[in-house]
């Protein structure tokens, strides 16, 4: 398997390393990718209980990883402060790094300590989620929530070694890798070719956790958040091509208390949105057929206070951009384009999401 190297205009550089078994070569990842002095093993406590064994043998290397029960509730400041002093207790000094293992919400939050602690230390994002493996884990957007949204705190911090080891996505329950696979269809809608023959084939394989299905998807994903990453690190442009059908998605997990449906669900429904607002698309069915084929545990009937709390969470976001709503749109399957959208608009992806 690859590592797919990045350079970003800044002068930083990450290295993505897709393989089956990299977690058990980390150390010698990290001493080949330059990082020395003391490091900092930060672990999501879900993680360390699923694989004690692979981890506890990392620590002879990083020392006995630093646990913490993290969630979206606790996706806080003080757990970012908490890290930080288990850095201090382990002596990571300025020389030294962390080492992130876990979800998308651990690897935000520790991504962000490593952005603080000592004004910035290196670090290693190692995601062990689908989701994370597919999006969060690259790109360097670290970050805290605050009461009045998601990720309304945080840093451009890019790792210096992002590790996707598809053999910890194999104990992930079939929902979090159908969220997962939701952000791979995005990729497969923004990229077309070989990613979306791959996810029109293979997604079922996936779901079920069959590595040699995952890797390739996770790979084709991974390249492409790549590419789009390299070009604009911090979404001056393209990078929000990325957020293909999460206007909507992120409405939707706002209006339900961000508990009724993941994150993956939310975006599957948001991809469906979208695509009603694509007239004249060729290939609509197309992409309507796949989008269709991601399983959504959670009911999509919504009361009419969430819907109308949905619609309000899209307005936010143009309040917060001083803007017009704007919705990424496919003119085709691989041609992604930044529309402004009126409030009507809004109602008809919200109603086609929830149809
Ligand atoms: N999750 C979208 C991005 O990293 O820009």
């Amino acid at each position: 398997m690859p590592t797919i190297e990045v350079r970003f205009a800044s002068g930083t550089r990450t290295d993505c390393v897709i393989e089956p078994g990299a977690l058990q070569r980390l150390p010698a990842l990290c001493a080949g990718a330059g990082l020395g002095g003391t490091p900092g093993l930060l672990c999501d406590a879900r993680v360390l209980s699923l694989h004690p064994d692979a981890l506890l043998s990392l620590g002879e290397h990083f020392g006995d990883p630093i646990g913490r029960a993290v969630s979206e509730a606790r996706k806080t400041l003080p757990e970012v402060e908490a890290m930080c002093e288990a850095l201090t207790a382990r002596g990571v000094g300025r020389d030294g790094y962390v080492v992130a293992i876990g979800g998308g919400v651990l690897t935000d939050l520790a991504g962000l300590a490593a952005a603080l602690y000592l004004r910035g230390v290196p670090w290693v994002s190692v995601p062990s989620t689908l989701l994370a493996q597919v999006d969060a884990g690259l790109g360097g957007k670290t970050g805290a929530n605050l009461s009045a949204g998601k990720n309304l705190i945080g840093a451009f911090h890019q790792p210096r070694l992002v590790i996707c080891d598809p053999l910890l996505l194999a104990t992930l329950p079939s929902r979090e890798r159908w969220s997962g696979l939701a952000e791979v269809v995005k990729c497969a809608l923004l990229e077309g070719g070989d990613l979306l023959q791959r996810c029109e084939r293979d997604l079922e394989q996936a779901a079920a956790g069959e590595a040699e299905a995952l890797a390739p998807l996770v790979e084709g994903a991974v390249r492409l958040k790549a590419r789009i990453v390299a070009a604009d690190e911090r979404e001056g442009g393209q990078r929000a091509f990325l957020n293909l059908g999460h206007t909507v998605g992120h409405a939707l997990e706002a209006a339900t208390g961000y508990t009724h449906f993941s994150h993956g669900e939310a975006v599957a429904l948001g991809l469906r949105g979208m695509l009603a607002l694509c007239d004249g698309m060729p290939e609509r069915d197309r992409a309507l057929r796949l989008v269709e084929r991601i399983r959504i545990a959670a009911g999509s009937g919504l009361d009419s206070g969430q819907r109308e709390a949905a619609l309000q969470a899209m307005r936010r976001d143009k309040k917060v951009r001083r803007g017009g709503v704007r919705f990424v749109l496919l003119e085709r399957i691989g041609t992604p384009v930044l529309r402004e959208a009126s409030a009507e608009d809004c109602a008809r992806a919200l109603a086609a999401a929830l149809a």
